[in-house]
């Protein structure tokens, strides 16, 4: 997927936190460290060091979500990660995106940590960040 693609799925998927534009895509494609693992309607985007690996973006399309294509995603993504030998996977999820944090206990991950009030909604509003973790190895 270009960059324009992914930030247009970003855009019309992301209900929690700020989504990426195209901008932040192409720096991130620009760096040999970062994975981007798509399938039609799907993408994860992880940046890999030694044998971590951080998922920094994932999402669906809104109009094919619930149909198994970011589940296919995570899926091929983790298989390439354990090819490069990473061990363990991380991410950062939003206390209140429910989907998201299902999606991701679906996939076993596991809460490892919290950070309060670490995204801010409005000037009133914070949301946690759960920590998530996997083994992969
Ligand atoms: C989270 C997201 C990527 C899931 O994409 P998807 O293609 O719909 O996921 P799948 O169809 O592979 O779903 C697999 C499982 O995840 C869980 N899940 C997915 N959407 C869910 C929802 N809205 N509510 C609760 N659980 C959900 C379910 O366990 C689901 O299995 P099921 O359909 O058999 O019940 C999608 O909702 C999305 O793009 N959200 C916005 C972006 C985002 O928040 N990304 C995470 C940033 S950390």
């Amino acid at each position: 997927m270009i960059p324009d693609r992914l930030a247009d799925i970003c855009a019309r998927a992301y209900r929690h936190m700020a989504p990426w534009d195209a901008t932040a895509f192409e720096a991130a494609l620009a760096q040999d460290t970062t994975q981007l693992t798509c399938t039609e309607h799907a993408f994860v985007l992880a940046q890999v060091v030694l044998d971590e690996a951080e998922i920094q973006a994932l999402a669906a399309d809104p109009d094919f979500q619930r149909k198994g294509e970011a589940s296919r995603a995570l899926r091929n993504c983790i298989d390439r990660l354990t090819q490069r030998g990473v061990t363990r996977i991380f991410l950062e999820v939003a206390a209140k995106n429910t989907p998201a944090r299902g999606f991701y206990a679906r996939h076993n991950f596991t809460q490892a940590g919290i950070r309060k009030g670490y995204y801010r909604l409005s000037a009133q509003e914070t949301d946690d960040a759960i920590i998530m973790t996997r083994e992969i190895a």
